[in-house]
């Protein structure tokens, strides 16, 4: 039995250990290989890693990333915040617009280097008849300007590429002048310009003006001034305090009530001042019509409310109401001569930071298109470009 039993035992107790064995073996292998599998993903990771570093791997990387990320990219960089947008016609209606336009950052210091801009407005039924002298104004001074331009609608502009004016066009809709839509429209180009965090300076112009000074003059009297250039006064005649209307009181008072013309050079705070304006715009909208021209009167007042501190109270922009009537003169071909540039250049007294100044206009206007061609011989000797 013995016998039978010991062999039986020996081969139980010899399948077990042989069992045992082979289950030993077996972790041991996986073990080895795991861990051979461990070392070469380290080294297959530290030999990426030193690709990347000195063989600019990553430029190929970054490069193709983009077709395997989805479509909508996250904001990550500082980069996004601060760059213009790079197209001006966007979706967005007034409402969303003028909101968008409202941000403005609470800490005032700037974490990057910021060159302050000039935003050149220009507010047009379509054509820029007098292009050929803003473009050789603007020549040189890229980073220091942006242009928008709003015109009618159905306009559609045909500048070159190599124009200034090329793809400046903001999303327009028709405006009349002494309505609250010609405000309206000036209030789009101005949120539109604001959404460049760079502009610090923003001009309203139309087809018909034109600088009087050097692109480089201009920018130092403007970006130094002190105060925004804003014709604002008290007008007790008709035409004036005749306007008002009773019913904008509280908000606007008779004392308050300021004319002025619609040519402003305004600085990025009250540029703000105007876009996030919901206090005086219902009433003038309701209180200002015809025969009260609303774009002489919104502005000027509702500024000199907000901050009198900060309006030189007079424009920049030469303008001749010496022929009378209800427009200002508008000057063709013959007009442009020697006498009559040194006539808008000379003779003007003003207060410019609270000195006197005898440099008080920097544009001027109504030039017609052919006014183009004597303006461009004499722009060299008398404007300085
Ligand atoms: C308007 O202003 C004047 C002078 O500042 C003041 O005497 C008058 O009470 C004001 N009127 C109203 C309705 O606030
Ligand atoms: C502009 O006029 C307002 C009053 O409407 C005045 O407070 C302000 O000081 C004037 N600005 C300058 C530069 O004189």
């Amino acid at each position: 039995m013995q016998s039978r039993v010991v062999p039986m035992e020996e081969g139980k107790d010899l399948s077990v250990t042989s069992r045992t064995n082979q289950s030993r073996v077996l972790p041991q292998r996986l073990l080895q290989l795991l861990v051979l599998f461990l070392i070469l993903c380290t080294a297959f990771s530290v030999i990426i890693i030193y690709m990347i570093r000195y063989f600019g791997v990553h430029n190929f990387v970054t490069a193709t990333l983009p077709s395997f990320q989805p479509c909508i990219e996250e904001k990550t960089s500082l980069e996004h915040w601060i760059k213009p947008p790079s197209n001006l016609i966007h979706t967005m209606t007034d409402k969303e617009l003028i909101w968008r336009a409202s941000f403005v950052p609470r800490i005032k210091k700037y974490p990057f280097t910021r060159v302050p801009k000039i935003a050149f407005m220009f507010l047009t039924k379509g054509p820029l008849p007098l292009a050929p002298i803003w473009e050789r104004f603007f020549k040189g001074h890229k980073g220091l300007y942006s242009i928008y331009i709003h015109s009618l609608p159905s306009f559609q502009a045909n500048f070159p590429s190599s124009s200034v004016f090329y793809r400046r066009q903001i999303p327009s809709q028709v405006s009349e002048w002494g309505r609250m839509s010609m405000c309206d429209a000036e209030r789009r180009l101005i949120a539109n310009a604001l959404l460049d965090m760079s502009n610090e300076w923003f001009i309203l112009l139309s087809e018909s003006c034109i600088p009087l000074y050097s692109f480089s003059l201009i920018y130092h009297y403007i970006m130094k001034s002190k105060y925004s250039f804003m014709g604002a006064f008290d007008d007790p005649g008709p035409h004036g305090r005749g306007r008002y209307n009773e019913n904008m009181e509280p908000e606007v008072n008779i004392t308050q009530w300021r004319k002025g013309s619609q040519w402003f050079e305004i600085n990025r705070k009250l540029a703000m001042y105007i876009v996030e304006d919901t206090t005086f715009y219902p009433k003038f909208a309701e209180f200002c019509r015809p025969a009260c021209y609303v774009d002489e009167h919104y502005f000027p007042t509702m500024l000199t409310i907000q901050a009198a501190d900060l309006l030189a109270n007079r424009s920049i922009t030469w303008v001749d109401w010496s022929r009378g009537g209800a427009h200002p003169a508008t000057f063709g071909k013959t007009d442009i001569t020697e006498e009559f540039l040194k006539r808008v250049l000379e003779g003007h007294n003003c207060v410019y930071n609270n000195q006197p100044s005898s440099v008080c206009f920097l544009f001027a206007r109504k030039f017609s298109p052919s006014a183009l061609e004597p303006l461009s011989l004499l722009a060299p000797t008398f404007l300085g470009f």
